[in-house]
């Protein structure tokens, strides 16, 4: 009986190979495996054996007729042209997979950070949650002084629960003076919080952490209590910049000023220079360069003077020195604080700055 099975197989393979067409491939079938079908009536056989054969016979002639369906299966697939899966168009053009796109603050910023790495700078990072002392203190802005109004900030109400000690700033004395400092610094209330009004603390943090000489630039995220409209936000990114070394002028400030803007922009921009004040630096400047949008012709973008404020900067105030615990005799620096928003603005000419807080996917996707 098993040769019997074995012999009926090939013979359906067989003649399997030679149909070309489904009405011949239904003929063959009911042929084989229909009701009155050769091997459906030989299997019938099996009934009548006794127990014993019937379990050796069985799981053959089971197996047989299993894999004769699938034969069959497959073979109409075949001559219709379908696979398991069903119609296949091979001329159909791919799925497009979805990628995700960077923000453009975050392009701005990797291209700056390359640029400084190339020039020697490190990288640094620093809390958004800032203790009043590094963001004002140890930046030459006591409590009741009045470029605190510069900044609108956001105040902390729950003071830190467990602030952590500011170090004393040193006191280096300097050709002439007498006056002992730290004493005045000490009364400074350390749990004060408040959100970082720009990225200036993280120069101090920089000086405390690595002394002098030292290069870093700073990118980070501030917030500012501001009444938002198309160029005011409460949250911004600015990147900070510092140069600590003996002799640091600011010639030095203005040849680095200048490789970067060339390179953020691929190409020469005209530049100029104005008095600044800020309390960290002395002097300080602003940067200016030549309106991007209408190169200097006046637009609505430079309100009509040609020229766009891009980096206020200065030459490091020994005071900040003094409390990044650098001796102002020995070493010099110069700072600037970079508005990395303001910059992709310029850069890719948008034109409201709510766009990049908005999570909108229809303005990510353009970059
Ligand atoms: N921190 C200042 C601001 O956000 C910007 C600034 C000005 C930073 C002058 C500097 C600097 O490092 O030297 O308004």
């Amino acid at each position: 009986m098993k040769e019997e099975i074995i012999k009926i197989k090939e013979e359906i393979l067989s003649e399997l190979k030679k149909i070309k067409e489904s009405k011949a491939l239904s003929d063959l079938e009911t042929k084989y495996l229909g009701r009155k079908g050769k091997l459906t009536v030989f299997l019938k056989q099996i009934a009548n054996l006794s127990d014993e054969e019937k379990q050796k016979i069985g799981r053959l002639a089971n197996e047989t007729k299993q894999e004769m369906i699938r034969k069959f299966k497959e073979a109409r697939s075949v001559i219709s042209g379908e696979t398991e899966a069903g119609f296949i168009d091979v001329t159909l053009p791919g799925e497009k997979r979805l990628l995700g796109h960077l923000h453009p603050i975050t392009i701005v910023q990797n291209e700056l950070e390359d640029l400084f790495r190339s020039m020697g700078f490190m990288v640094l990072d620093g809390p958004e949650l800032e203790s009043d002392y590094f963001n004002f203190e140890a930046l030459n802005i006591p409590k009741s002084h009045p470029a605190r109004d510069m900044q609108d900030t956001f105040y902390i109400a729950t003071p830190h629960p467990n602030p952590l000690p500011h170090p004393q700033p040193l006191s280096f004395a300097r050709r002439g003076e007498r006056k002992e400092r730290g004493q005045e610094e000490a009364s400074v209330d350390q749990s004060d919080m408040v959100m970082r009004t720009h990225t200036s603390p993280v120069q101090v943090r920089g000086m405390l952490k690595y002394g002098a000489p030292l290069r870093c630039v700073a990118p980070g995220r501030v917030f500012r209590a501001e009444a938002i409209d198309a160029v005011h936000e409460h949250t911004f990114d600015q990147m900070e910049g510092l140069m600590v070394d003996k002799n640091i002028s600011i010639g030095n400030l203005i040849a680095v000023m200048k490789e970067l803007i060339n390179s953020m922009f691929g190409r020469a921009v005209e530049t100029r220079v104005r008095p600044g004040y800020f309390p960290f630096v002395e002097p300080g400047i602003e940067l200016d360069i030549k309106c991007t949008i209408c190169l200097g012709k006046g637009c609505p973008g430079c309100k009509h003077s040609g020229w766009l404020e891009l980096l206020p900067a200065g030459q490091v105030h020994p005071r900040v020195l003094e409390y990044g615990g650098i001796d102002p005799n020995k070493y010099s620096g110069f700072a600037f604080g970079l508005g990395l928003t303001r910059l992709a603005m310029m850069k890719y000419k948008i034109n409201d700055i709510r766009l990049f807080n908005s999570g909108d996917l229809r303005f990510l996707k353009q970059f």
